[in-house]
């Protein structure tokens, strides 16, 4: 049982609100649903025919080389009860990604913006058309092709937030290989991990990045990892900065733009199977190994071409600005692919929300018209707290949808999204999903579902969630239910597989509650059959909208010579959501420097992991506490830091009940 409890549970009872009568009036045409029964009568069909729903749903949004004919097997349970294997969607059909996101819109209108590129500097960017995207696409296509990237083939991408990253996921699926992007704020080790796990053979980078005016290494940090990845032939350097100093290998090391000043502005693109991956993706898990989720084609581009036309409202007219990088989902969903399969035009902004003041979202909103804003609620938390005069200056009429991602939004920050920055005249939609999702889980869809501040609302197509009883893993039935939340069914964007390690995969989503999808999150549904989130049961945080591995903070903080041991826990932050702390014993109790040690142990998760992963608590503690068999008992350590002493249950059973009233001390004194 998910062990934070809502907040704000009282809201439950509450009835919803309607849509603004505001988003009807700035819509400049119709949404695309006329009422939430349409909505309704939509769903139960995609629940009750799936097949017959989606294959209506892909013949109409995507182009197909080869039409399929088959489009879903098995029809069943999200795993096929005989060998446990995910349904495949449209099997026999073939087609290509980037067709589908460039060339199609590229032969509509050549010159409609299709990036509007909002530098880390104001007043630096640009717009890129899609025909102008078509021609890079197809230019760096031929570069790939020439140096020996095949079909199935994974490239590794760390790239700021350019255009050059959708330039280079386009090219890279544009000949069949599977992109693997890593986060750029991923550290050498973590970016060197993901790299060989993946094979990849080539990385396309930057000489240098900028966010927030602050200069980042990347070839350097490129280089490093490189050091111990021989497999790797070739980088393919974009020069952001044009700094001189480069680190560079000759034979290896290739500039961008000489590279595409070879080849012609068209190649064409190579059809692929429905069910051919299409891109990895690292992301946490209950492990120290992050896990590279496997997304397959057909499938993945409808759930992200949906879901960003019938969640936002988005319409190919419309500007889309997520406020997300390509480094995670939701970059790749609905920064790249979804705006782009629906022929909108995309935002790459490349900045933060503070640089050069806390209004730069609210310029580039005001500046591009745009429709449709998408953010995580660490982002709006930061500027609620900086108050409201960086927003008021600002008419954000055009914006009509406003999204939030990655953590439950809590109801003061839902109010001052919906009054500072939809002037009550924009409908909030609370996205719940995750990187195996592919897409959308759990939402409102703009123009259409009633909200409630802090609730995801209710499923997208597709989607039959369940909420399980943790401890039986019987499906609890009817409203005013919590348990885990999973889902009952196959969706298209469902990940197939985590790359290398099918049983993993099935260890994780398949087999902790049989017959099921599995999404690690605690949930409620409400007397009126809205859905709650109510935060992680596994070992994962979400730090600043970021997911991150406790286990996996443990493992960089043993790499330092003095830790013996360590346990890593979130707990609750105003800012971030959660945060991290890491109860650290230390292999030698005699410690001069108390404070230098814990900036020691910061350094190191920064280096191994990347600075996002900080601890933003170090406890250093004589010893942690343990079973009998010697598991380390974290719940223990969360209700500590929660001001929990007086609920830590039974802790007789423990191998040292001692320990506990001195971490209790350790914790008070940090305060
Ligand atoms: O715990 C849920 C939380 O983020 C997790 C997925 O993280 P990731 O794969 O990095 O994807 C983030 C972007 C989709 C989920 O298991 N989460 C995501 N959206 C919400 C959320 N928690 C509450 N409300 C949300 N809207």
């Amino acid at each position: 049982m998910p062990e934070k409890h809502l907040e704000n549970e009282h809201l439950m009872s509450e009835p919803s609100m309607p849509v603004p009568q505001g988003f009807f009036d700035r819509h400049p045409g119709k949404p695309h649903l006329s009422s939430f029964k349409q909505y309704e009568e939509m769903y139960k069909e995609s629940i009750e025919h799936p097949e017959v729903f989606f294959a209506k749903m892909a013949r109409e949004n995507l182009s197909w080389s080869k039409p399929f004919t088959v489009p879903k097997v098995p029809v069943a349970a999200p795993f096929s009860a005989n060998d446990g294997e995910p349904s495949a969607w449209f099997v026999d059909g073939e087609l290509n990604a980037s067709y589908n996101a460039v060339d199609r819109w590229a032969q509509k209108n050549p010159d409609k913006p299709a990036i509007i590129y909002e530098a880390d500097e104001p007043g630096e960017g640009r717009i890129v058309t899609y025909g102008e995207l078509l021609k890079q696409v197809c230019k760096l296509a031929q570069v790939l092709v020439n140096l020996g990237v095949k079909k199935g083939d994974t490239v590794a991408v760390y790239l700021p937030m350019i255009p050059e990253a959708i330039v280079s996921l386009m090219a890279i699926i544009r000949i069949g290989a599977v992109h693997s992007v890593v986060f750029a704020g991923f550290s050498s080790g973590s970016l060197r991990d993901r790299i060989n796990d993946a094979h990849s053979k080539l990385v396309i980078t930057t000489d240098e990045s900028k966010r927030g005016s602050k200069i980042i290494e990347t070839k350097k940090i490129v280089d490093d990892a490189l050091k111990t990845a021989d497999q790797v032939s070739n980088v393919i350097v974009f020069q952001r900065t044009g700094t001189k100093h480069v680190p560079w290998t000759e034979g290896r090391d290739l500039w961008w733009h000489e590279e595409l000043a070879k080849y012609p502005s068209y190649f064409p693109p190579t059809p692929v199977n429905s069910e051919d991956p299409l891109f990895l993706l690292y992301t946490s898990g209950s492990t120290g190994k992050p896990k590279g989720i496997q997304h397959t084609t057909a499938g993945y581009l409808l759930g992200a071409l949906l879901t960003t036309k019938y969640v936002f409202d988005v319409h190919e007219e419309d500007t889309i600005f997520t406020a997300g990088d390509v480094g995670w989902i939701t970059g790749h969903s609905y920064v790249v692919y979804g705006p782009l399969l629906n022929g909108a035009t995309t935002v790459v902004f490349e900045g933060t929300p503070a640089y050069p003041t806390f209004s730069r979202y609210w310029e580039i909103v005001d500046a591009h018209k745009v429709n449709q804003f998408y953010v995580a609620p660490t982002a709006l938390r930061l500027l609620k707290r900086a108050g409201e005069k960086y927003v008021t200056p600002y008419k954000l009429d055009s914006l009509r949808a406003l999204g939030s991602v990655g953590e439950p939004i809590a109801k003061d920050v839902w109010e001052w999204y919906n009054d500072n920055v939809g002037r009550g005249k924009a409908h909030i939609c609370d996205t719940y999903w995750q990187t195996e999702s592919g897409s959308h889980l759990i939402c409102p869809l703009a123009g259409v579902t009633p909200t409630k501040p802090g609730s995801a609302s209710f499923p997208f197509f597709g989607i039959d969630p369940a909420i399980v009883d943790p401890v039986t893993g019987k499906e609890l039935k009817g409203n005013e239910v919590e348990g885990v939340l999973a889902v009952r069914n196959s969706w298209p964007s469902m990940a197939r597989t985590i790359w290398g390690d099918y049983s993993r995969f099935m260890d994780t989503y398949q087999n902790p509650y049989k017959g099921f999808y599995f999404s690690g999150d605690g949930a409620a549904r409400d007397k009126d059959g809205f859905y709650w989130i109510l935060g992680r049961v596994d070992d994962v945080v979400n730090v600043s909208g970021h997911r991150l591995s406790t286990a996996e903070i443990e493992a960089a903080l043993i790499e330092h010579r003095l830790v013996a041991e360590s346990a890593v826990v979130g707990f609750p932050d105003e800012l971030t959501g959660s945060a991290v702390a890491a109860f650290v014993s230390l292999k030698t109790k005699d410690v001069s420097n108390v404070d230098a040690i814990k900036k020691e142990l910061i350094l190191t998760v920064r280096k191994e992991i990347g600075p996002f992963a900080a601890p933003k608590l170090i406890l250093l503690v004589n010893d942690l506490p343990k079973t009998r068999s010697g598991k380390i008992m974290r719940r223990i350590l969360r209700k500590v830091l929660a001001h929990e002493e007086d609920q830590l249950g039974d802790i007789s059973t423990l191998s040292n009940p001692d320990v506990v009233a001195h971490i209790i001390d350790v914790v008070k004194a940090s305060r």
